[in-house]
């Protein structure tokens, strides 16, 4: 039976570092408030970067990395709700960017900050059916478009980035991805959201309702959701393949809150060499973010061939998805 692995990834962010320091400025907030409640430092933000620009650096170095051109890639997805345009896709400009074949299908996904980990199990189940051998999968936000920068409740959490990963055939059963697992509650979207152009309509234009089009969220709501979630996450993904959490070589979830992680890792008795974080210099990058953690332990030189590494994610919609991978 054919399987899907990972053999190339690559990152980028934009080049703006905004500190806890420099939101002081203009915002009643404070580092200490941010650091210890978030793990935030610092994050990225985007002033001449585009969505599709992130996902073109990204992606060219995990073509790069993959040993590939781009006429290699037959399908490209890319996880984001912050295209640069309502359409054409992030996908579609970034197949005419990278100049991947006409014809070779190219789409977004819509899942928050699981969309990464959406179009990583969507790409697998293309390759494990045959109709795909080589998918890039890209992960990528610009939330300081779509965060209220007068709202310090939401503003501080997020940053910018993209991540990418070639995805490939493989016959060999024993590696690339175990198990990958996805799910959404919808009953449960009202804990973030982010209403967006669509709040306004111009045919009801004093109806009252509640125009605001910026990320809104039930922090502490949220929180508990994520770690109950996060945790049953990861036991599904190990369990699928058999695994215990004493197997995991490195745990990369999604970078929402330095305390979730850390109550995750807890239940699951992992380590802290086990558990990736690098919230502290990007924030929440919604789909940038586990590609971009990916990409810094493999350059990094963290991650080992026949390592167990395990993806975890959890965001608006609700959405939440795991991913175990032999390296
Ligand atoms: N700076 C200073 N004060 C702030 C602040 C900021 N940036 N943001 C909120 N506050 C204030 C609030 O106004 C509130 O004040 P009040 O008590 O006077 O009303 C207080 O801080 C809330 O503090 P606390 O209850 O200790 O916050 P918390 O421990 O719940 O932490 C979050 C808040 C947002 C960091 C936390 O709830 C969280 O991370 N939630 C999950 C978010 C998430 O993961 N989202 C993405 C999922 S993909």
């Amino acid at each position: 039976m054919t399987h899907s692995k990972i053999i190339g990834t690559g990152a980028s962010v934009p080049e703006k570092v905004l500190t806890n320091s420099d939101l002081e400025e203009f915002l009643d907030t404070s580092d200490e408030w941010i650091s210890t409640r978030t793990g935030i430092k610092e994050r990225r933000v985007s002033v001449n970067e585009s969505a599709v620009d992130l996902s073109e650096g990204a992606a060219n170095e995990a073509i790069k990395a993959a040993g590939l051109t781009p006429d290699d890639i037959d399908l490209i997805i890319v996880g984001t709700v912050t295209p640069d345009m309502s359409f054409p896709s992030t996908a579609c400009f970034l197949q005419e960017r990278l100049g991947v074949r006409p014809s070779v299908p190219a789409f977004d996904v819509s899942a928050a900050c699981s969309g990464f980990l959406f179009a990583l199990d969507t790409a697998d189940k293309y390759i494990v059916s045959g109709a795909a051998e080589k998918v890039l999968v890209v992960g990528v936000d610009i939330f300081s478009r779509i965060v209220d920068w007068k709202d310090r409740a939401t503003c501080v959490l997020f940053g910018d980035g993209a991540g990418a990963v070639v995805l490939s055939k493989s016959s060999d059963k024993g590696e690339g991805l175990l198990s990958s697992n996805i799910h959404s509650d919808g009953s449960l979207w009202r804990s973030l959201f982010a209403p967006g152009a669509t709040a306004y309509n111009p045919f009801k234009p004093d109806s009252g309702e509640d125009t605001n089009p910026y990320v809104q969220m039930h922090g502490g709501e949220t929180f508990k959701l994520a770690v109950k979630t996060i945790a049953a996450a990861c036991n599904e993904a190990l369990m699928a393949a058999g695994l215990k959490s004493e197997d995991v070589s490195i745990l990369i979830p999604h970078q929402a809150n330095e305390r979730i992680i850390t109550a995750v890792a807890k239940r699951l008795g992992l380590t802290d060499s086990q558990v990736c974080i690098n919230i502290d210099r990007y924030g929440n990058t919604s789909a940038g973010s586990i590609p971009i953690a990916l990409d810094e332990v493999v350059r990094g030189g963290r991650v080992k061939s026949g390592d167990i590494l395990l993806f975890v994610s959890f965001g608006g919609g609700l959405t939440w998805a795991s991913t175990l991978v032999k390296w």
